[in-house]
């Protein structure tokens, strides 16, 4: 049977480090809280308008092809994953496609937010499994912090996302016991409005929502506590489903690379599935939740620290708004 692997990996993170400390002077919030809820340290925030989601999908998309040594012009579909990207309209695929100088490949965008890398791994598996497809970029990219509320009113949500991207090439194994083993995709829109933006919005007229001003509408909002309950539910649902469907236990889990939300939700599903911490990656203190670039960079990560080696059983997951939230069972 064709199976697709991930072929080469790479990240791109914007310079500019924001501590805790440093949103301690925009906001009423502390270090201390934020390490005890999130675990996280510091994020990167790009300079506003000096780069954009789709040149930080660009730039890991690069490293992932040399990783890969495949060239721009042999990739035959690009999926981007993003829940901010430059423009309204056209998503952020196209630019990637134009930047890299590739043929004219099918770009296509997905909005699944915190799932993004999830769903577009599926997306290039079905492709190449099915022999439509050689090569697949599948790339997640987010600039969250041109549209994060800096002020206290906006602390529960701004202190947790950060920026980056992360991107993976996908092709053909040549070895039928390695690669994909299993994908598992799932959504709950009645949650939708738990975590969501809800401005700019095609149900009122442009100049009405205008004439309304940057009122709370325009930022993201969250019911942390509920999310923070289902996301703990849903990502051990999804590992269990995918280990269930390929006949492994959690003890055979090499490195579970779960999407980076919260330290607290990644401690929990070790609990949930009893993982020993080695078997568990986290590289949320530097970077914060980057949404749908998160699994990339942390694979990117784990990868260069030695943390996955070839013949490894690797569990993706996420879980993020929408509701939405999906694993992956990977033989490395
Ligand atoms: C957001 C989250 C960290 C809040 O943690 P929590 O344990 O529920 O928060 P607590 O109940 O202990 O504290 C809430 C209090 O802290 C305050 N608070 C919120 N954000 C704060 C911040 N950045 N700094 C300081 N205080 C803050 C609240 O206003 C509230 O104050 P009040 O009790 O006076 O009303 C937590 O709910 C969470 O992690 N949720 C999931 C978030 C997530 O991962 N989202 C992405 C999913 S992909």
């Amino acid at each position: 049977m064709r199976r697709s692997r991930i072929l080469g990996l790479g990240k791109a993170l914007p310079d500019r480090v924001v501590s805790n400390f440093d949103l301690e002077k925009l906001m009423d919030t502390s270090d201390e809280w934020i390490r005890q809820r999130s675990g996280i340290a510091e994020r990167r925030h790009v300079v506003p308008g000096r780069e954009t989601t789709s040149g930080l999908a660009v730039k890991a998309a690069k490293a992932a092809l040399d990783d890969a040594g495949v060239e721009a012009r042999d990739l035959d579909l690009i999926v981007a994953a993003t829940l901010n990207p430059d423009y309204f309209f056209p998503g952020i695929g196209v630019f990637v496609q134009e930047a890299l100088g590739c043929d004219t490949i099918g770009a296509l965008d997905l909005r699944t937010q915190c799932t993004g890398f999830i769903y577009g791994l599926s997306v290039a598996d079905q492709f190449i499994r099915t022999g439509t497809y050689e090569r697949v970029l599948v790339v997640g990219a987010e600039i969250q912090s041109t549209a994060l509320d800096f002020s206290t009113r906006g602390r529960d949500v701004a202190v947790l996302f950060g920026d980056g991207a992360g991107a993976a090439v996908v092709g053909a194994s040549e070895d039928e016991d390695r690669g994909i083993l299993d994908t598992r995709l799932h959504s709950e829109g009645k949650y939708a409005k738990e975590l969501w933006l809800e401005a700019p919005s095609a149900m009122i007229p442009r100049h009405e929502e205008l004439a309304e001003g940057l009122t709370p509408r325009w930022y993201p909002a969250m019911n942390g506590r509920r999310v923070f309950t289902h996301a703990v539910r849903r990502f051990t649902e999804a590992i269990g489903e995918g280990l269930e469907a390929t006949g492994f236990k959690p003890a055979d889990i090499g490195l579970l690379v779960p999407h980076q939300a919260n330290l607290r939700i990644t401690e929990a599903i070790g609990k949930a599935l009893e993982l020993a911490p080695e078997q568990v990656y986290s590289n949320i203190h530097r970077y914060g939740n980057t949404t749908a670039a998160s699994i990339p960079i942390a694979l990117t990560e784990a990868v260069e620290e030695g943390r996955i080696a070839a013949g490894d059983l690797v569990v993706l997951a996420a879980f993020g708004s929408g509701f939405t939230w999906g694993s992956a069972v990977i033989r490395w």
